[in-house]
């Protein structure tokens, strides 16, 4: 299972071998797949039905079944006590009330099944997100770096956990997973993270000339603290909880 997203590892941990998990949010479908392949029955909810195309395009391809349902984690379509695991994977900050969802993904989960949600913690604690967006508030304003607004939400273990005791979980504990990203120097991670983010995509493709050089020039500074040698070094930080019905 090398090469799966960070967090995914100590998400397939959690759920402790669970035999029917719901994976809530799980766009293309690497964790749904992954919980799969270690002998789980998985269903998956998604509101974007290009991810849930992409998440069986990548079922087909590595010989698995998933249950992949367009459905919202807001209000989920199973029965109370459905399912022995619940994950959800950098999807429940996106909720305009997270305890409201994490209620109803413990509705669906057994008495005594899991709960193991993974976010985003602080950009502050993502430089390797939040200095590009950064220096594109500096260059082009604010407007234009008015994206992926819930990027950090409930990004605080403390405040992760209290929502989730809220929603009526017990056992909840909350702890921070930490990794580097490296990348050889600063206008080839804007490359990088121009190709596989669609936010930074976007941005990206509406640059004129000037912009361009004046945003590589500001991206390289805010990065500049990040060198280590001859290549960056990009701390990246989850908030993983677990915590059960
Ligand atoms: C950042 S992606 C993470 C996808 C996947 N869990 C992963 O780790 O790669 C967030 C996903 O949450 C989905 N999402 C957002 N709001 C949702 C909702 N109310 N119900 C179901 N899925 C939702 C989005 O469509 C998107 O696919």
């Amino acid at each position: 299972m090398s090469g799966l997203p960070f967090g995914c590892a100590e998400i397939l941990a959690a759920t402790g071998g669970a035999p029917r998990v719901l994976d809530a949010g799980c766009g293309s479908g690497r964790l749904t797949v992954a919980l799969a392949q270690a002998g789980a029955e998985v269903t998956g909810v998604d509101t974007n039905a290009s991810q849930l195309e992409v998440a069986r395009g990548r079922a087909a391809a590595a010989g698995v079944e998933l249950t992949l349902l367009e459905a919202s984690f807001e209000a989920l379509p199973f029965a109370d006590a459905s399912f022995d695991a619940v994950v959800s994977r950098l999807a429940v900050m996106a909720s305009d009330d997270a305890v409201a969802t994490l209620r109803e993904l413990a509705r669906v989960l057994e008495p005594g099944g899991r709960l193991v949600t993974v976010l985003w913690a602080s950009p502050g604690e993502n430089p390797w997100f939040g200095k590009p967006r950064e220096a594109i508030a500096a260059v082009l304003g604010r407007e234009r770096a008015a994206f992926a607004r819930a990027f950090g939400k409930l990004g605080d273990p403390e405040a992760a956990a209290a929502a989730h005791r809220e929603a009526g979980l017990a056992d909840v504990a909350a702890v921070r997973l930490y990794e580097l990203r490296a990348a050889p120097d600063a206008a080839a991670y804007w490359h990088e993270l121009s190709a596989e983010n669609g936010h930074f995509r976007r941005v990206a493709a509406s640059l004129d000339a000037e912009e361009a050089a004046l945003l590589a020039t500001e991206v390289e500074a805010r990065l500049a603290p990040y060198r280590e040698g001859d290549h960056l070094s990009l701390p990246r930080t989850l908030v993983l909880v677990t915590a059960r019905r």
